[in-house]
């Protein structure tokens, strides 16, 4: 029985799915975490690796527009899955996106390292709740901690970039 586990985990796994709107197809061993997966295979090193137990919201991507912590994730489970990463938010022009936009107006970030993940899951909030309250920002953002406490400047980029996004013109898939 031990054998048949160890055989089927040296077995490899070929993962077929978008990231970033782009097809990817590559061979996985099948215990890998969407975050490896990201980082070590294809390179999106925007999505950063923090505490590897699903609190502390770095390591945030979109799965089928749904917000997910990549560490807790496994890369096998996003088979024909549509991934984004820190890297697809952008406009199709490549010019920053209004949520990006934001940030930088209001300097929602100090050292940057919880950045990508506040963006993603602010990206779902304006998509879900066009005009939140500070309340609501508050409680969107509870699952991404910011280790260098700026959490006021970063619900003040919220508040902008609700009124900056527009979903009908959202690029972002
Ligand atoms: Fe995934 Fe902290 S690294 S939640």
């Amino acid at each position: 029985m031990a054998t048949d586990i160890q055989e089927l985990l040296e077995d490899s796994v070929l993962v077929q799915c978008r990231v970033n709107g782009a097809h990817v197809e590559e061979e996985i061993h099948p215990a890998t975490s969407l975050l490896d997966f990201l980082r070590e295979q294809l390179r999106l090193t925007g999505t950063h690796m923090g505490c590897m137990t699903g609190h502390c919201g770095a390591c945030t991507v979109m799965i089928d527009g749904q917000i997910t912590k990549s560490c807790i994730t496994l890369a096998a489970s996003v088979q024909r899955k549509k991934i984004t990463t820190v890297e697809g938010l952008r406009n199709e022009d490549d010019s920053l996106h209004p949520v990006q936009q934001a940030f930088c107006e209001e300097s929602g970030f100090q050292c940057g390292y919880c950045s990508p993940g506040m963006l993603l899951s602010t990206l779902e909030l304006l998509r879900e709740n066009p005009n939140p309250s500070d309340a609501e920002i508050r409680k969107a953002l509870s699952g991404n901690l910011c280790r260098c406490t700026g959490y006021q400047s970063i619900v003040r980029a919220v508040r902008v970039a609700s009124k900056l996004y527009s979903v009908d013109k959202d690029s972002v898939s």
